[in-house]
């Protein structure tokens, strides 16, 4: 039987409940296909600074690097809003994914047959459904550029600075070739390159590396077209590149015509290390402890970990596969307009392991 050794990062708000659901999935789907996982939790965000006083201890660090995988589930809530940024919840997750290098994101937005109705665009723009990879950038850029306080002209200034260096760029820019050549050869790299000197050196470097990749059409947007594109006519994505804050922003866009935030899931990863896989949500600190949450986008992440961190393609699809039967019986949580019928985080979780 396969071991794989698996670090728990539940986090704050809704966190601990749908780690919990992919947890109990893992432990469905491990029996159907003989795998064996250990989790073991360690603090991360509020938690971490409400019983030791720092977003993201030493110890959750040295046991994330020592997993085979780590699954997150969400950090942040109002009672940690005011602490200062270097402390703040948020820092812990930027943290760990510079720890581990985790320097892709890969966050797939594909709608839903049986969702059709929770988009929110019109039936005839999403008439041929979308099925798009959002390959964001995550350790660099302004997330982890130099920001600060100074005097400035007009008295007290802030300051966030963007910079990217030629290797990062092209180290994503590369994995985004390769994802689209494993797909439908459709590459968009998004930037903002008419005012910014980092989205121009990304464009310079993506043209450079194109010519490596011929069987990849590959064309550039402007971040704000972007935005507008994806409401417009999502079905022309195929693979998105782009940077860490544009990615931020469009992967919440892109999910919202999904039908909802809680469809989905992310893999971060890294050269080395198997990764982390978090759904691309938040804390939902309104709707935490009351048993409401969607699982599906941290148990899509589970499914995205058997498949990118443990190559187990079959135990994954079968998640997948689970997920859609689900959806395709009409089986809804809340947010996905389940209304007086709508399913519990728990409910939803057991008709997943059901239709394993
Ligand atoms: C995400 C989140 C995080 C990010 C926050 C919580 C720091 O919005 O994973 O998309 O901006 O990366
Ligand atoms: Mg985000």
């Amino acid at each position: 039987m396969k071991q794989y050794k698996i670090g728990l990062l539940r986090g704050d708000g809704i966190g601990p409940e749908i780690v919990d659901s992919a947890v109990r999935v893992l432990k469905a789907v491990g029996e159907k296909f003989d795998l064996s996982f250990t989790f073991t939790p360690y603090l991360i965000g509020g938690a971490a600074i409400d019983a030791c006083g720092q977003p993201l201890p030493e110890e959750t660090v040295k046991g994330c690097l020592a997993s085979d995988s780590v699954l997150l589930g969400a950090v942040g809530g109002p009672k940690w809003d005011t602490l200062p940024g270097h402390l703040r919840p948020e820092k812990a997750l930027l943290g760990i994914r510079a720890a581990m290098g985790l320097f892709t994101n890969l966050r797939p937005a594909k709608l839903y047959p049986a969702l059709k109705d929770d988009c929110p665009l019109r039936a005839d723009i999403v008439a041929n459904g979308f099925d798009i990879m959002i390959v964001r950038e995550l350790t660099g850029g302004i997330y982890f550029g130099e920001r600060g306080y100074r005097e400035g002209k007009y008295g007290e200034e802030a300051y966030d600075t963007e910079s990217y260096s030629r290797m990062e760029i092209e180290r994503i820019v590369r994995v985004a070739f390769e994802t689209a050549r494993k797909r439908r050869k459709k590459l968009t790299s998004i930037d903002k390159a008419n005012v910014l000197e980092t989205s121009r050196l990304w464009r310079k470097i993506v043209h450079e590396i194109a010519a490596e990749y011929t069987d990849v059409e590959v064309s550039d947007m402007l971040v704000d077209n972007a935005a507008m594109q994806l409401v417009k006519n999502p079905s022309q994505f195929d693979v998105i590149v782009t940077s860490n804050m544009f990615g931020d922003i469009l992967s919440d866009e892109a999910s919202q015509i999904t039908g909802s935030i809680g469809m989905l899931p992310s893999a971060s990863l890294s050269g080395e290390t198997r990764g982390l896989y978090e759904p691309i949500h938040g804390s939902a600190p309104d709707i935490a402890g009351q048993n409401k949450a969607n699982p599906i986008a941290t148990v899509l992440s589970a499914a995205m970990m058997l498949l990118y961190a443990f190559n187990e393609s079959a135990a994954a699809d079968a998640i997948v596969n689970a997920v859609d039967k689900v959806l395709n019986a009409g089986y809804r949580t809340a947010d996905l307009r389940g209304g007086e019928n709508a399913l519990s985080t728990v409910e939803m979780t057991d008709k997943i392991i059901e239709n394993l």
